[in-house]
């Protein structure tokens, strides 16, 4: 029998700065194996970017990595290929999907979506959200809660 409702894991950390968040993506880096999906979701400044930095050098990307703002996708080769998004500039799923936004996220490549709630329909189910949040009490605080769907 199916489970209609699968299972939701909740993981939440607080980080005062932003080497701390940074070493929570690079932390996040050591569970990847490639081919999956990490969902990016916090207003901006919130630290998607710099999260993203600590996982793509948990991945020992030598290249700097950029915000892909403006080229919406950059690509970095290292452990794993990585394709680094930012949504903020795309209308919605149906432009992320033009772009063959899905394609990219097929392979054994680690994609990783800046504002993937604009693009939500085009994230895969298995995705894990990552969710960014800045702390109202701390100019540097942000709380960070990592969310997985299913059984996994
Ligand atoms: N605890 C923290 N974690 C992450 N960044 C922090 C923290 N405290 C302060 N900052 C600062 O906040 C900014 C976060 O910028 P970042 O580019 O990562 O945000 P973003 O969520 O990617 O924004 P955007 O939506 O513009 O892409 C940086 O300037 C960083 O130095
Ligand atoms: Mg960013």
């Amino acid at each position: 029998m199916s489970i209609s409702h699968p299972a939701i894991r909740e993981a939440k950390f607080a980080t005062l700065s932003p080497e701390e968040t940074f070493n929570e993506g690079k932390k996040f880096a050591s569970r990847l194996n490639g081919g999956e999906v990490i969902a990016l979701v916090g207003e901006l400044g919130a630290g998607k970017t710099v999260f993203t930095k600590g996982l793509c050098e948990g991945l020992n990307v030598k290249n700097p990595v950029i915000s892909p703002t403006f080229t919406i996708v950059n690509e970095y080769d290292a452990d794993l290929k990585i394709y680094h998004f930012d949504a903020y500039r795309l209308s919605g799923s149906e432009e992320a999907a033009a772009i063959g936004i899905e394609d990219y996220m097929k392979g054994d490549a680690v994609c990783i979506i800046e504002w993937a709630d604009k693009v939500k329909e085009v994230i895969p189910e298995e995705a894990t959200w990552i969710y960014l949040y800045h702390n109202k009490d701390s100019g540097t605080g942000r709380l960070l809660k990592i969310v997985l769907f299913g059984d996994r």
